[in-house]
């Protein structure tokens, strides 16, 4: 044994030993490059999360705020909304320096309040560098028992409350010269499921919205995600509205066994930090059902039908 190593040594022209422990030092700086870049990097940006009372936004807030985000929180009950504030700040994330969340109410599908909202928002640190269009409602119904002030009233709230808080904060951000705008759709928004119809619609425009917005402000230097995830595990099913404009109050069996909304806010963090354009957060049968509405409509269209056959609108 011992001679072979000299064999190899005289081969190589140095000790094995030190080529071993070089080798192993090139690989752990490797990793620690990776682990760097990889490394979230939130630390002391001002980030708006909407819908931050509970569920995925408040996942969110606590992901945030344990990556040293100045956080906004927004929602429509300022007292969940302190409640989450007081929850974050009574934790210590080892030398991260996190601050105190400020908190603007108001409700999004009043378009006419969210200006002076985002003025509000505005005030907080002077600039926004990341907003989080995370809140909505989700609807189930079907579509002949459905009113259109439904329909509305989800458009409201998931597409013309989210485009006009971007617009308000937009100016600021192309004054600075930077700033980020991220979008929390669905898988809904990427294809249509039956007895959804006023949830899909909006995350489908939504969708086409911040396309646009993504290629009108590149030049600007500002960036727009849209994030899409499948199922997570949050109250989305039992506070959705039905045809009636009623709150439907189950727990759906898909919700419940969603995705752990902790992991998808941190995957929502990841995303954010390497400034993701478009990503989808689901399995492979959301993500296979998604190519098939493209590559294979008409076998996509012939399982929906069915699906909707085998349904009432009301349940699953
Ligand atoms: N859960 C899922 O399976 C799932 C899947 C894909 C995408 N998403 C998306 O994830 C986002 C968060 O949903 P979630 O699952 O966390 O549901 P959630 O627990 O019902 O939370 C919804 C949030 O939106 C806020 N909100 C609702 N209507 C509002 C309005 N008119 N004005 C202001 N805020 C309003 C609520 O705040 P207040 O009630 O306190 O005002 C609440 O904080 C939504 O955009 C949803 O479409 C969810």
């Amino acid at each position: 044994m011992g001679q072979s190593l000299r064999h190899m040594e005289r081969v190589v022209g140095v000790g094995i030993g030190p080529l071993a422990a070089g080798t192993v030092g090139l690989l752990i700086l490797l990793k620690v490059i990776q682990r760097l870049r990889r490394r979230p990097n939130i630390q002391d940006k001002v980030v708006v999360i909407t819908g931050a009372s509970s569920g995925l936004g408040k996942e969110c807030a606590r992901v945030f705020h344990a990556a040293g985000a100045r956080l906004i929180l927004c929602g429509r009950d300022q007292r969940r909304l302190q409640e989450v504030v007081e929850e974050l700040g009574n934790k210590t994330y080892g030398k991260t320096q996190t601050y105190t969340p400020c908190t603007v109410t108001f409700d999004l599908s009043n378009t006419s309040v969210v200006c002076s909202a985002a003025e509000e928002i505005l005030k907080c640190h002077g600039h926004v560098d990341v907003l989080i269009n995370n809140a909505g409602v989700s609807y189930r119904g079907n579509i002949l028992d459905t009113h259109v002030s439904v329909q509305r009233e989800v458009m409201d709230t998931n597409y013309f409350g989210p485009v006009a808080l971007t617009q308000a904060i937009l100016p600021s951000m192309v004054d600075r010269g930077s700033g980020h705008i991220v979008v929390i759709s669905s898988v809904q928004g990427k294809i249509s499921i039956p007895y959804r119809s006023a949830y899909a619609a909006s995350k489908h425009a939504m969708q086409a919205y911040y396309d646009c917005l993504r290629a009108e402000v590149d030049s600007l230097g500002l960036h727009v995600s849209v994030l899409s995830p499948g199922y997570v595990r949050t109250n989305m099913s039992i506070n959705a509205v039905t045809g009636d404009g009623s709150k439907y109050g189950v727990m759906d069996k898909t919700t419940a066994t969603g995705a752990d909304p902790v992991d998808v806010a941190n995957d929502i963090l990841k995303a954010v930090c390497q400034k993701k354009k478009d990503v989808v957060m689901a399995g492979l049968g959301p993500t296979t059902a998604i190519y098939l509405r493209t590559l294979w409509p008409a076998l996509y269209f012939r399982v929906m039908a069915s699906r909707a056959r085998k349904q009432t609108g009301k349940e699953e």
